[in-house]
């Protein structure tokens, strides 16, 4: 190799892609400092920085890009668990009072998913008090399922530990949605 070339290849193998790391490096900071800012206000700030961190992109994001990652997340899960009570429900041994209570729940996770589609619509448009409303509504389907368990004694919720998981994601995205505005 001739010395030339060398450093050709020291460049653009070594010193170039470290310097994309040190950038890379420098922004991260910058937008865990934001991540950390937005779930200051969030009621759980743990969950809220550990959900918005998932998404790779929001080291970059601003304010709004990190409220549309938080209802990302919450999309995310509220599919996931209308995944899981689809499965549940393929069960043909289930008591019907359960069945019962999980066909309900069904409807209602897929209520609770478009209203997060529609708040993601409305957030890029702007739209701040649709956003509230509609992820209000989504917190009121998955209430409605944890109470539909509580209509006989000696019933559990066996969805009691998601609801209130997807409940914490979409505070932690009304937390944010309000900084905004
Ligand atoms: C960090 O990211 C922002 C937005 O993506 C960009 O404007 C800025 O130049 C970046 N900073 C560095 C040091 O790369
Ligand atoms: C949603 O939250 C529940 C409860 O923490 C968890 O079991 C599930 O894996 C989550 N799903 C997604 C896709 O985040
Ligand atoms: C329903 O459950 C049976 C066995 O428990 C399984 O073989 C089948 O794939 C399941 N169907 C769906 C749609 O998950
Ligand atoms: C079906 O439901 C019964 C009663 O709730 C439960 O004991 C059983 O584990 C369930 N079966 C499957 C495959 O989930």
């Amino acid at each position: 190799m001739e010395p030339n070339s060398s450093f050709f290849f020291f460049f653009f193998f070594f010193l170039l892609p470290l310097g994309h790391c040190f950038a890379l490096q420098v922004n991260l900071t910058a937008g865990n400092e934001l991540i950390e800012k937005v779930c200051q206000h969030s009621p759980h700030s743990d969950i809220c920085m550990a959900s918005l961190r998932t998404d790779p992109n929001s080291g970059q994001a601003d304010m709004e890009g990190l409220a549309l990652i938080a209802l990302k997340v919450a999309h995310a899960n509220a599919t996931d668990t209308s995944q899981h009570i689809a499965k549940l429900l393929n069960n043909s041994t289930l008591d019907p009072f359960i069945e019962q209570c999980l066909t309900d729940c069904s409807e209602q996770y897929l209520d609770a998913v478009e209203q997060i589609e529609d708040s993601l619509v409305a957030l890029t448009a702007k739209g701040f008090h649709d956003v509230d409303a509609w992820v209000k509504a989504a917190i009121a389907d998955v209430d409605t399922c944890e109470q539909g368990f509580k209509e006989k004694p000696d019933y559990e919720s066996m969805l009691t530990h998601r609801n209130i998981i997807f409940k914490q994601l979409c505070n932690n995205a009304l937390a944010i949605i309000h900084d905004l505005q």
